[in-house]
């Protein structure tokens, strides 16, 4: 639903990641307003950018787009009834919406994931028609190979038989084991299965980009935030 004409305890209740009974009574105890002056009536439906809780603005907006450091050992699901999920660690905030990784990674594999709700831009970000580039650094249990170098360039032949679109492995750095692997397609344990063709098995593999959006070298294993504007416009062109 749009911000404008949404009933103010669900506006706060979004917009400040408290559940319903919380945000009615921050509004019944007077601390939200809307339009300067205080609101107690929980089904007003004023201008979402009119509206404050303790005088800060509630910034209520329509999407949320967080950028995650995962670390190795959660899982990229909203929800697992075993292990801890990366929802899990937003600790509590936007737990009133709905969000999900837009794309997986593996419970070993680390770095970005991008958390939201716009089914949308996921959608645009994951669709193999649009050939969002994803960026890995990748530890090989064995040097990177020529022959697996131009594999990747003319497109890997898995076990199964998939026939997997043209990709990049490039050396990273100078230890021979380190590779840069670009992606343009989302195939269930794509990179592993892929070196795994030529024998080598993956000892680690961290996601550095999706499209133009890098993961932020600020973040800690396990640390989020939201994305930036500029961040959100050029993954939104
Ligand atoms: N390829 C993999 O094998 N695992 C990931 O997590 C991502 C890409």
């Amino acid at each position: 639903m749009a911000g404008q004409g949404m009933r103010l305890d669900r506006l706060v209740c979004e917009a400040a990641g408290l559940t319903r009974k919380q945000a009615r009574a921050a509004i019944a105890a007077g601390r939200v307003c809307a339009g300067g002056a205080v609101c107690k009536m929980p089904d007003a439906r004023p201008d979402p950018a009119a509206v404050t809780l303790d005088g800060a603005p509630l910034l209520w907006r329509p999407f949320v787009y967080i950028m995650l450091n995962k670390p190795a050992g959660v899982v990229s699901a909203s929800r697992d009834t075993r292990a801890q999920t990366v929802t899990d660690l937003l600790g509590g905030a936007f737990a009133r919406r709905q969000l999900f990784p837009a794309g997986r990674l593996d419970k070993d594999s680390t770095g970005l994931v991008l958390l939201t709700d716009d089914g949308a831009l996921a959608h645009d970000i994951l669709s193999p028609g649009r050939h969002v580039p994803k960026v890995y650094e990748v530890t090989l249990d064995t040097p990177l190979t020529a022959q697996m170098r131009a594999g990747f360039a003319a497109g890997v032949t898995l076990a199964d038989g998939t026939v997997l679109a043209p990709a990049e492995a490039e050396p990273a750095g100078p230890d021979p084991c380190r590779a840069r692997v670009v992606l343009r397609q989302g195939v269930y344990h794509q990179i592993k299965r892929m070196f795994g063709v030529y024998g080598a098995g993956v000892v680690a593999l961290h996601r550095v980009a999706i499209g133009p959006l890098a993961l932020d070298p600020a973040l800690a294993p396990g640390q989020w935030r939201e994305l930036t504007e500029e961040e959100l416009a050029v993954l939104q062109k």
